[in-house]
Protein backbone atom coordinates (compact mmCIF):
# COMPACT_ATOMS: atom_id res chain seq x y z
CA UNK A 1 0.00 0.00 0.00
CA UNK A 2 1.12 3.46 -0.69
CA UNK A 3 0.69 6.01 1.94
CA UNK A 4 -1.71 9.09 0.97
CA UNK A 5 0.08 12.73 0.82
CA UNK A 6 -0.60 14.62 3.88
CA UNK A 7 -3.43 16.78 3.62
CA UNK A 8 -2.50 20.40 5.17
CA UNK A 9 -4.95 21.41 7.81
CA UNK A 10 -7.96 23.63 7.06
CA UNK A 11 -5.88 26.39 9.96
CA UNK A 12 -4.01 27.08 7.06
CA UNK A 13 -6.32 28.21 4.66
CA UNK A 14 -5.29 31.52 4.61
CA UNK A 15 -7.46 34.55 3.45
CA UNK A 16 -9.38 33.38 0.32
CA UNK A 17 -10.91 29.98 2.42
CA UNK A 18 -11.91 32.82 5.04
CA UNK A 19 -13.62 35.16 2.98
CA UNK A 20 -15.58 32.18 1.05
CA UNK A 21 -16.37 30.47 4.34
CA UNK A 22 -19.21 33.14 4.61
CA UNK A 23 -20.85 31.25 1.53
CA UNK A 24 -22.10 28.01 1.13
CA UNK A 25 -20.14 24.81 1.94
CA UNK A 26 -19.21 24.11 -1.83
CA UNK A 27 -17.64 27.29 -2.08
CA UNK A 28 -15.45 26.83 0.64
CA UNK A 29 -14.50 23.80 -0.61
CA UNK A 30 -14.00 25.47 -4.08
CA UNK A 31 -11.57 28.06 -2.24
CA UNK A 32 -9.87 25.50 -0.55
CA UNK A 33 -8.98 23.29 -3.63
CA UNK A 34 -7.73 26.35 -5.60
CA UNK A 35 -5.27 26.90 -2.99
CA UNK A 36 -4.32 23.33 -2.41
CA UNK A 37 -4.15 22.46 -5.70
CA UNK A 38 -1.61 23.90 -8.45
CA UNK A 39 -2.68 26.58 -10.74
CA UNK A 40 -3.59 24.71 -13.34
CA UNK A 41 -5.83 22.54 -11.57
CA UNK A 42 -9.16 21.90 -13.37
CA UNK A 43 -11.58 23.46 -11.04
CA UNK A 44 -15.09 24.07 -12.52
CA UNK A 45 -18.25 25.44 -10.46
CA UNK A 46 -21.38 24.82 -12.07
CA UNK A 47 -20.17 22.80 -14.67
CA UNK A 48 -22.39 21.44 -17.21
CA UNK A 49 -22.84 17.49 -17.11
CA UNK A 50 -24.65 16.82 -20.11
CA UNK A 51 -22.07 17.43 -22.35
CA UNK A 52 -19.81 14.80 -20.17
CA UNK A 53 -22.34 12.03 -21.01
CA UNK A 54 -23.38 10.25 -23.81
CA UNK A 55 -27.07 10.54 -23.24
CA UNK A 56 -26.39 14.06 -23.15
CA UNK A 57 -28.99 15.27 -20.99
CA UNK A 58 -29.25 17.22 -17.10
CA UNK A 59 -28.15 19.65 -15.44
CA UNK A 60 -24.49 21.25 -13.70
CA UNK A 61 -22.26 19.90 -10.73
CA UNK A 62 -22.23 22.46 -8.03
CA UNK A 63 -18.37 22.05 -8.49
CA UNK A 64 -16.48 19.51 -11.04
CA UNK A 65 -12.80 18.76 -10.30
CA UNK A 66 -10.32 17.02 -12.90
CA UNK A 67 -7.76 16.23 -9.77
CA UNK A 68 -4.15 15.35 -11.97
CA UNK A 69 -3.07 11.78 -10.70
CA UNK A 70 -4.02 10.40 -7.97
CA UNK A 71 -1.94 12.27 -5.03
CA UNK A 72 -4.66 14.89 -6.19
CA UNK A 73 -7.53 13.43 -6.01
CA UNK A 74 -6.77 12.33 -2.74
CA UNK A 75 -6.19 15.64 -1.52
CA UNK A 76 -9.80 16.61 -3.10
CA UNK A 77 -11.64 13.69 -1.42
CA UNK A 78 -9.96 14.15 1.95
CA UNK A 79 -10.58 17.77 1.95
CA UNK A 80 -14.29 17.44 0.82
CA UNK A 81 -15.09 15.14 3.04
CA UNK A 82 -12.91 17.42 6.15
CA UNK A 83 -15.82 19.97 4.81
CA UNK A 84 -19.09 17.81 4.84
CA UNK A 85 -19.54 18.38 0.92
CA UNK A 86 -21.05 15.33 -1.02
CA UNK A 87 -18.48 14.03 -4.03
CA UNK A 88 -19.47 11.88 -6.80
CA UNK A 89 -16.89 10.20 -9.43
CA UNK A 90 -17.72 10.26 -13.00
CA UNK A 91 -16.09 8.20 -16.00
CA UNK A 92 -16.51 8.97 -19.72
CA UNK A 93 -20.37 9.12 -18.54
CA UNK A 94 -21.56 6.17 -20.86
CA UNK A 95 -23.80 4.58 -18.34
CA UNK A 96 -24.89 7.75 -16.78
CA UNK A 97 -28.16 10.38 -16.77
CA UNK A 98 -27.90 12.85 -14.97
CA UNK A 99 -31.46 14.44 -13.67
CA UNK A 100 -32.48 18.35 -15.32
CA UNK A 101 -31.92 20.07 -11.62
CA UNK A 102 -28.47 18.86 -11.68
CA UNK A 103 -25.69 17.62 -8.77
CA UNK A 104 -25.39 19.12 -5.58
CA UNK A 105 -21.97 19.05 -3.80
CA UNK A 106 -18.45 17.95 -5.97
CA UNK A 107 -18.11 15.66 -8.78
CA UNK A 108 -14.82 14.81 -9.67
CA UNK A 109 -13.74 13.72 -13.45
CA UNK A 110 -11.01 11.37 -14.11
CA UNK A 111 -9.89 12.67 -17.27
CA UNK A 112 -7.09 14.13 -16.41
CA UNK A 113 -3.69 12.32 -18.74
CA UNK A 114 -2.57 11.13 -15.23
CA UNK A 115 -5.04 8.76 -15.05
CA UNK A 116 -4.91 7.38 -18.83
CA UNK A 117 -1.14 5.22 -18.50
CA UNK A 118 -1.51 2.18 -20.17
CA UNK A 119 1.57 -0.41 -19.35
CA UNK A 120 2.19 -3.85 -21.54
CA UNK A 121 4.33 -6.62 -19.86
CA UNK A 122 2.77 -9.40 -21.25
CA UNK A 123 0.27 -11.03 -20.98
CA UNK A 124 -0.63 -8.55 -18.29
CA UNK A 125 -2.11 -4.85 -18.84
CA UNK A 126 -1.68 -2.30 -16.47
CA UNK A 127 -3.67 0.66 -16.79
CA UNK A 128 -5.60 3.76 -14.74
CA UNK A 129 -8.96 4.51 -14.31
CA UNK A 130 -9.43 6.65 -17.42
CA UNK A 131 -8.01 4.42 -19.97
CA UNK A 132 -10.80 3.87 -22.71
CA UNK A 133 -11.75 0.19 -22.91
CA UNK A 134 -11.18 0.64 -26.65
CA UNK A 135 -7.85 1.52 -26.46
CA UNK A 136 -7.04 -1.16 -24.06
CA UNK A 137 -8.80 -3.53 -26.24
CA UNK A 138 -6.74 -2.46 -29.15
CA UNK A 139 -3.47 -2.32 -27.01
CA UNK A 140 -4.17 -5.84 -26.12
CA UNK A 141 -4.39 -6.47 -29.97
CA UNK A 142 -1.34 -4.83 -30.83
CA UNK A 143 0.08 -7.02 -28.42
CA UNK A 144 -1.76 -10.37 -29.75
CA UNK A 145 -3.41 -10.74 -26.12
CA UNK A 146 -6.80 -12.06 -26.24
CA UNK A 147 -9.77 -11.94 -23.84
CA UNK A 148 -10.58 -8.63 -23.71
CA UNK A 149 -11.70 -8.10 -26.93
CA UNK A 150 -15.59 -7.82 -25.29
CA UNK A 151 -14.38 -4.39 -23.84
CA UNK A 152 -14.11 -2.95 -27.54
CA UNK A 153 -17.53 -1.48 -28.03
CA UNK A 154 -17.98 -0.14 -24.72
CA UNK A 155 -18.04 3.24 -24.41
CA UNK A 156 -17.00 3.27 -21.21
CA UNK A 157 -13.18 3.96 -19.05
CA UNK A 158 -12.12 1.30 -16.94
CA UNK A 159 -12.71 3.22 -13.75
CA UNK A 160 -16.19 2.58 -14.95
CA UNK A 161 -16.05 -1.28 -16.09
CA UNK A 162 -14.49 -1.81 -12.52
CA UNK A 163 -17.14 0.21 -10.87
CA UNK A 164 -20.34 -1.59 -12.46
CA UNK A 165 -18.43 -4.47 -13.55
CA UNK A 166 -19.37 -3.65 -17.44
CA UNK A 167 -19.80 -6.29 -19.76
CA UNK A 168 -20.69 -8.01 -23.20
CA UNK A 169 -20.88 -10.73 -25.12
CA UNK A 170 -20.83 -12.94 -22.42
CA UNK A 171 -18.00 -11.95 -20.43
CA UNK A 172 -17.11 -9.39 -17.93
CA UNK A 173 -14.94 -7.03 -16.45
CA UNK A 174 -13.53 -8.70 -13.22
CA UNK A 175 -13.03 -11.93 -15.47
CA UNK A 176 -10.26 -10.61 -16.57
CA UNK A 177 -8.98 -8.07 -13.47
CA UNK A 178 -5.15 -9.79 -11.52
CA UNK A 179 -5.22 -6.65 -9.11
CA UNK A 180 -6.93 -3.39 -8.59
CA UNK A 181 -5.87 -0.08 -7.54
CA UNK A 182 -8.64 2.21 -5.25
CA UNK A 183 -8.77 4.99 -2.50
CA UNK A 184 -10.96 4.28 0.09
CA UNK A 185 -13.49 7.01 1.68
CA UNK A 186 -11.20 8.63 3.76
CA UNK A 187 -8.64 8.65 0.80
CA UNK A 188 -6.28 5.89 1.27
CA UNK A 189 -4.51 3.82 -1.12
CA UNK A 190 -4.84 0.74 -1.83
CA UNK A 191 -4.52 -2.57 -3.55
CA UNK A 192 -5.95 -5.69 -3.78
CA UNK A 193 -6.46 -8.91 -5.83
CA UNK A 194 -9.61 -8.58 -8.13
CA UNK A 195 -10.81 -12.53 -7.49
CA UNK A 196 -11.04 -10.84 -3.80
CA UNK A 197 -13.11 -8.02 -4.66
CA UNK A 198 -16.83 -9.42 -4.69
CA UNK A 199 -18.56 -9.00 -8.26
CA UNK A 200 -21.57 -10.32 -10.17
CA UNK A 201 -23.54 -9.40 -13.00
CA UNK A 202 -23.44 -5.55 -13.67
CA UNK A 203 -22.38 -5.26 -10.25
CA UNK A 204 -19.29 -4.52 -7.90
CA UNK A 205 -20.36 -2.75 -4.02
CA UNK A 206 -16.64 -2.25 -3.24
CA UNK A 207 -16.52 1.15 -5.72
CA UNK A 208 -20.10 2.21 -4.84
CA UNK A 209 -18.12 4.67 -2.45
CA UNK A 210 -14.09 3.49 -2.83
CA UNK A 211 -12.59 5.18 -6.06
CA UNK A 212 -10.74 2.91 -8.91
CA UNK A 213 -7.56 3.92 -9.50
CA UNK A 214 -6.67 1.60 -11.82
CA UNK A 215 -6.26 -2.24 -12.50
CA UNK A 216 -3.93 -4.94 -13.47
CA UNK A 217 -6.22 -7.21 -16.51
CA UNK A 218 -5.07 -10.12 -17.96
CA UNK A 219 -4.85 -10.99 -21.38
CA UNK A 220 -4.09 -14.76 -22.96
CA UNK A 221 -0.88 -15.40 -25.37
CA UNK A 222 -2.63 -15.12 -29.47
CA UNK A 223 -1.70 -13.59 -32.56
CA UNK A 224 -2.98 -9.69 -33.25
CA UNK A 225 -4.36 -11.51 -36.38
CA UNK A 226 -6.60 -13.62 -34.18
CA UNK A 227 -7.51 -10.75 -31.80
CA UNK A 228 -8.25 -8.56 -35.10
CA UNK A 229 -10.73 -10.66 -36.40
CA UNK A 230 -12.31 -11.47 -32.55
CA UNK A 231 -12.88 -7.74 -32.71
CA UNK A 232 -14.07 -7.16 -36.35
CA UNK A 233 -16.80 -10.05 -35.31
CA UNK A 234 -17.95 -8.66 -32.60
CA UNK A 235 -17.81 -4.63 -33.94
CA UNK A 236 -20.04 -6.12 -36.67
CA UNK A 237 -22.52 -8.04 -33.99
CA UNK A 238 -22.82 -4.64 -32.27
CA UNK A 239 -23.56 -2.17 -35.10
CA UNK A 240 -25.90 -4.65 -36.32
CA UNK A 241 -28.11 -5.01 -33.02
CA UNK A 242 -27.29 -1.48 -31.18
CA UNK A 243 -27.98 1.98 -31.82
CA UNK A 244 -25.55 4.52 -32.84
CA UNK A 245 -27.50 7.50 -32.03
CA UNK A 246 -26.89 9.28 -27.98
CA UNK A 247 -27.81 6.68 -24.98
CA UNK A 248 -26.71 5.27 -22.16
CA UNK A 249 -26.23 1.77 -23.53
CA UNK A 250 -28.60 -0.37 -21.54
CA UNK A 251 -30.99 1.14 -19.77
CA UNK A 252 -32.06 -2.16 -17.80
CA UNK A 253 -30.49 -5.22 -16.28
CA UNK A 254 -31.77 -8.08 -17.74
CA UNK A 255 -33.87 -9.99 -15.48
CA UNK A 256 -33.78 -13.76 -15.20
CA UNK A 257 -36.92 -14.22 -16.88
CA UNK A 258 -35.94 -12.79 -20.75
CA UNK A 259 -33.80 -9.71 -21.75
CA UNK A 260 -34.77 -6.55 -21.17
CA UNK A 261 -34.51 -5.59 -24.98
CA UNK A 262 -36.73 -8.77 -26.08
CA UNK A 263 -39.38 -7.84 -23.59
CA UNK A 264 -39.61 -3.59 -24.25
CA UNK A 265 -39.72 -5.37 -27.92
CA UNK A 266 -42.24 -7.94 -27.50
CA UNK A 267 -44.88 -5.14 -25.33
CA UNK A 268 -44.71 -2.93 -28.91
CA UNK A 269 -42.78 -0.42 -27.36
CA UNK A 270 -40.25 0.24 -29.72
CA UNK A 271 -40.73 3.77 -31.09
CA UNK A 272 -41.77 5.16 -28.14
CA UNK A 273 -41.34 8.76 -27.77
CA UNK A 274 -41.81 11.42 -24.88
CA UNK A 275 -40.18 14.70 -25.71
CA UNK A 276 -36.86 13.84 -27.27
CA UNK A 277 -36.20 10.47 -25.62
CA UNK A 278 -37.31 7.38 -27.74
CA UNK A 279 -37.44 4.01 -27.42
CA UNK A 280 -34.84 3.05 -30.27
CA UNK A 281 -36.09 1.10 -33.12
CA UNK A 282 -32.94 -1.03 -33.49
CA UNK A 283 -32.30 -2.28 -29.45
CA UNK A 284 -35.42 -2.34 -27.34
CA UNK A 285 -33.25 -1.74 -24.18
CA UNK A 286 -31.90 1.26 -25.44
CA UNK A 287 -33.26 4.76 -24.94
CA UNK A 288 -32.08 7.76 -27.36
CA UNK A 289 -31.61 11.43 -28.05
CA UNK A 290 -32.77 13.05 -31.11
CA UNK A 291 -30.73 15.90 -29.62
CA UNK A 292 -33.82 17.33 -27.65
CA UNK A 293 -34.22 15.62 -24.93
CA UNK A 294 -34.20 16.67 -21.45
CA UNK A 295 -33.80 14.05 -18.39
CA UNK A 296 -37.32 14.38 -17.41
CA UNK A 297 -38.24 12.95 -20.78
CA UNK A 298 -35.63 9.78 -20.55
CA UNK A 299 -37.08 9.58 -16.60
CA UNK A 300 -40.95 9.27 -17.42
CA UNK A 301 -40.07 6.38 -20.52
CA UNK A 302 -38.17 5.12 -17.97
CA UNK A 303 -40.91 4.87 -15.47
CA UNK A 304 -43.72 3.62 -18.77
CA UNK A 305 -41.34 0.84 -19.84
CA UNK A 306 -41.15 0.11 -15.90
CA UNK A 307 -45.34 0.01 -15.79
CA UNK A 308 -46.09 -2.06 -18.54
CA UNK A 309 -43.67 -4.47 -17.77
CA UNK A 310 -44.92 -4.87 -14.68
CA UNK A 311 -49.06 -4.52 -16.05
CA UNK A 312 -48.30 -6.90 -18.51
CA UNK A 313 -45.91 -9.93 -17.50
CA UNK A 314 -45.61 -8.84 -13.56
CA UNK A 315 -41.70 -8.28 -14.04
CA UNK A 316 -40.09 -5.52 -12.16
CA UNK A 317 -36.91 -4.03 -14.45
CA UNK A 318 -34.16 -2.52 -12.68
CA UNK A 319 -32.64 0.31 -14.35
CA UNK A 320 -28.24 -0.26 -15.41
CA UNK A 321 -27.92 3.08 -15.66
CA UNK A 322 -26.51 5.12 -12.78
CA UNK A 323 -29.38 7.92 -11.88
CA UNK A 324 -27.64 10.97 -10.24
CA UNK A 325 -28.40 14.14 -9.23
CA UNK A 326 -31.82 16.02 -8.56
N1 LIG B 1 -33.88 -8.75 -28.74
C1 LIG B 1 -35.09 -8.55 -29.34
N2 LIG B 1 -35.46 -7.27 -29.60
C2 LIG B 1 -34.70 -6.20 -29.30
C3 LIG B 1 -33.45 -6.42 -28.67
C4 LIG B 1 -33.06 -7.71 -28.40
O1 LIG B 1 -35.82 -9.48 -29.62
O2 LIG B 1 -35.10 -5.06 -29.54
C5 LIG B 1 -33.45 -10.13 -28.49
C6 LIG B 1 -32.23 -10.52 -29.30
O3 LIG B 1 -32.57 -10.98 -30.56
C7 LIG B 1 -31.60 -11.58 -28.42
C8 LIG B 1 -31.95 -11.15 -27.02
O4 LIG B 1 -33.05 -10.24 -27.12
O5 LIG B 1 -32.20 -12.81 -28.67
C9 LIG B 1 -30.78 -10.46 -26.31
O6 LIG B 1 -30.40 -9.32 -27.06
P1 LIG B 1 -28.87 -8.94 -27.31
O7 LIG B 1 -28.15 -10.10 -27.88
O8 LIG B 1 -28.85 -7.66 -28.05
O9 LIG B 1 -28.27 -8.78 -25.88
P2 LIG B 1 -28.83 -7.98 -24.63
O10 LIG B 1 -29.05 -8.99 -23.55
O11 LIG B 1 -29.97 -7.12 -24.99
C10 LIG B 1 -26.52 -7.60 -23.53
C11 LIG B 1 -25.99 -6.47 -22.69
C12 LIG B 1 -25.36 -5.41 -23.58
C13 LIG B 1 -24.27 -6.05 -24.43
C14 LIG B 1 -24.91 -7.15 -25.28
C15 LIG B 1 -23.92 -7.88 -26.12
C16 LIG B 1 -27.37 -6.19 -20.72
C17 LIG B 1 -28.48 -5.41 -20.08
N3 LIG B 1 -27.07 -5.84 -21.96
O12 LIG B 1 -27.60 -7.06 -24.29
O13 LIG B 1 -24.75 -4.46 -22.72
O14 LIG B 1 -23.66 -5.09 -25.27
O15 LIG B 1 -25.51 -8.11 -24.38
O16 LIG B 1 -23.24 -8.77 -25.37
O17 LIG B 1 -26.81 -7.05 -20.07
C18 LIG B 1 -24.96 -2.38 -21.62
O18 LIG B 1 -24.66 -3.00 -20.60
O19 LIG B 1 -25.19 -1.15 -21.62
C19 LIG B 1 -25.08 -3.12 -22.85
C20 LIG B 1 -25.45 -2.54 -23.99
Amino acid sequence: MTPAPALPPAAENGSAANAATAGTPVSRLEATLRRLLPSGARILPHEPLARRTTLRVGGCADLLVEPADDGELSLVVRTAREQGVPWRVIGRGSNLLVRDGGVRGLVISLAAPGFAQLEVSPPLLRCGAGVRLKDLATTARRHGLAGLEFLAGIPGSVGGALRMNAGAWNSMTFERVESVRFLTPAGELREARGADIPSSYRRCDLFRDHIALGATFRGDPSTPEQVEARLNELNGKRWASQPAAPSAGCIFKNPAAIPAGRLIDELGLKGTRIGGAAVSDVHGNFIVNDGQATAKDVLSLIELIRARAREARGIELETEVEILGE
